[in-house]
């Protein structure tokens, strides 16, 4: 089947400030798709051109196959969108946002919409200015999930909410992509694109440094070892595949191995008679700072 969603070399530009470089993606179909990266790093930018909301400077991005600034209404139909920046109608009630923000996107109310108003607990009766962040974003999450649409796209959608209601977003996420709806989920919250996303794109100024699953992008990174061992760990130090060499006593160590060498390692490892070993793969969190850390140049040893 044909990606939903393609991003080819996209660039934008405001006045001389280039806030994408570039930007090269695409989602599969039925993909919880996570987009990760600090702020100011071009997320919600990338998102606002394939919106259409923005035109880009060069490069180019379809939804659905059709072309995300010309084809932008048509898209639209077909999309359900949750901004960083819920703003809402000072002066409607909750309710009434959430009624009109379905209406504006050709959805209804539906039995649904009342579920979710009860998941997400939220008090419809009250004027949104009255609404913190968090209370704003479970507006604009409501209209969405209660939405039927193909792509549902999300701007750093948590932010404002609670550990138990970040809770009720997550399982709505996994249940749209039970019924094979695709996510596009920008966050800077490791621990929920860890745990809900299938691809992972990380952006770093404007540019995209890697996209893949995590699986793939932990073969590509090394995993921390900590062993007992009966006979000293001489040598160890200089293999080449092992990083960050710290010796507690001379049979005991922690250090990272690269990931292709951690067969060998072990086996080097048992010849010297392992008393304990575990080995731990990198959590998103260590792929994502070493990822970072490499800007000025090469990384540790
Ligand atoms: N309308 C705009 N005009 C000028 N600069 C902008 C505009 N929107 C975003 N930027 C700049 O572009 C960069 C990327 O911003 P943004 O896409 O909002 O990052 P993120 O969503 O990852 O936090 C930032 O440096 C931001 O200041
Ligand atoms: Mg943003």
């Amino acid at each position: 089947m044909a990606d939903v969603l393609t991003v080819d070399h996209l660039q934008k530009k405001f006045g001389k400030f280039q806030a994408l470089k570039d930007i090269t993606f695409s989602i599969h179909p039925g993909e919880v798709f996570g987009f990760i990266g600090p702020n100011g790093a071009g997320k919600s930018t990338t998102i606002r051109t394939l919106l259409g909301i923005l035109r880009p400077t060069a490069g180019r991005a379809t939804i659905f196959g059709q072309d995300a600034w010309a084809d932008a209404v048509s898209i639209h139909k077909r999309i359900a969108y949750v901004p960083g920046d819920v703003n809402l109608w000072p002066n409607l009630s909750g309710g009434e946002v959430i009624d009109f923000l379905l209406r504006l996107n050709g959805q209804w109310h539906t039995a649904r919409t009342d579920e979710l108003i009860k998941d997400f607990d939220l008090d419809v009766s009250k004027k949104a200015r009255t609404y913190s962040k968090g209370n704003r974003q479970k507006v604009a999450l409501v209209a969405a999930f209660s939405s039927q649409a193909d792509l549902y796209i999300f701007d750093e959608p948590t932010s404002g909410l609670d550990p138990l209601m970040e809770e009720v977003f997550q399982r709505e996420v996994l249940a749209l992509k039970q019924t094979g709806k695709s996510v596009l989920l920008s966050s800077h919250i490791l621990s929920e694109v860890e745990r809900m996303c299938d691809r992972i794109a990380i952006i770093r100024q404007g540019e995209i440094i890697e996209v893949g699953s995590l699986a793939e992008m932990r073969q590509l990174s090394r995993s921390t070892v900590h062993v007992t061992t009966q006979q000293p760990l001489t040598g160890l130090k200089a293999l080449p595949a092992v990083h960050q060499f710290k010796a507690k006593t001379p049979t005991q160590a922690v250090f990272s191995v690269d990931a292709e060498a951690i067969g060998q390692t072990i086996t080097t490892l048992s010849r010297l008679g392992i008393t304990q070993l575990t080995t731990t793969p990198p959590t998103l969190e260590d792929l994502f700072l070493r990822y970072y850390n490499q800007e000025g140049g090469k990384d540790e040893q």
